[in-house]
């Protein structure tokens, strides 16, 4: 059975201080939810705190985004898998759509820092997802295949147990389009026999695929009906704590 997950991209949004209010907001209200994995990825200087204060909850820590190179070196204003690690995190996120449109990530550098995180001892969720136009232009499908190929390139089947990925279509992240049920089920089909092909079959069957762009309350229950939407990605409507705690608790 795959653990489903329910995560909040909290983006570059809120001070320490409101990072804090919302975490600790959200912890009473998803303390039942031991069904599935909740995790919440704040900027990387409230980590530390944030991961302190829910301390024995069952609240998971993640950072955003976590530098290629594993060892310490001279890479100004990179953040090493490690330090990640060390400031209370469990998971990432790699391969963010906004990391590869404006920040330069390929999917070399998507692989380079799965396996940095995978090494530390973090759970990597990898994001991959076509543009509005390479969608229209009928290449989806090859698009995420190759971003999934190349994203998880050289991973043995051990280091697979420590990956979630994410399907986030680009033309849904915070335009409120959301894809259809269909849409993603499609596309999550697609996922899990591609990762069939490269890793085998049982890996498939065990990985989690995320489901994310434009999740909110009103439509989580639909998208989390198709068989193969193991949970959900959720940015906009994570940043605040009675909705994404709805999202947590949709059933
Ligand atoms: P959104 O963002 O839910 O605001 O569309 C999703 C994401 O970027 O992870």
């Amino acid at each position: 059975m795959r653990k489903p997950v329910i995560a909040g991209n909290w983006k570059m949004y809120k001070l320490l201080s409101e990072a804090v209010d919302t975490a600790l907001a959200l912890k009473p209200l998803v303390a039942n939810a031991n069904h599935y994995e909740v995790v919440i990825a704040p900027v990387f200087t409230a980590l530390k705190t944030i991961a302190d204060r829910l301390e024995g909850s069952n609240i998971h820590v993640a950072a955003q985004d976590c530098a290629a190179e594993s060892k310490q070196g001279a890479h100004t204003g990179e953040v090493a898998a490690d330090m990640v690690k060390d400031a209370g995190c469990s998971h990432v996120i790699v391969g963010h759509s906004e990391r590869r449109q404006f920040y330069g990530d390929t999917d070399a550098t998507v692989n380079h820092k799965t396996r940095s995180a995978i090494q530390a001892g973090l759970i990597a969720i990898v994001c991959v997802g076509e543009s509005l136009s390479e969608r229209e232009a009928g290449q989806a499908e090859s698009i995420v295949q190759t971003q999934l190929i190349k994203g998880l390139d050289g991973l043995t089947v051990a280091d697979t147990e420590r990956i979630i990925i994410a399907y986030e279509p680009v033309w849904a992240i915070g335009t409120g389009k959301t894809a259809t049920p269909e849409q993603a089920q499609e596309m999550h089909g697609v996922i899990r026999r591609t990762i069939a092909e490269t890793h085998g079959a049982d890996v498939a069957n065990a990985m989690r695929i995320l489901y994310g762009g434009s999740v909110k309350p009103e439509n989580i229950a639909e998208l989390m009906s198709q068989e193969d939407v193991d949970g959900a990605l959720v940015g906009g409507a994570s940043l605040d704590a009675e909705s994404f705690a709805k999202i947590v608790n949709y059933r």
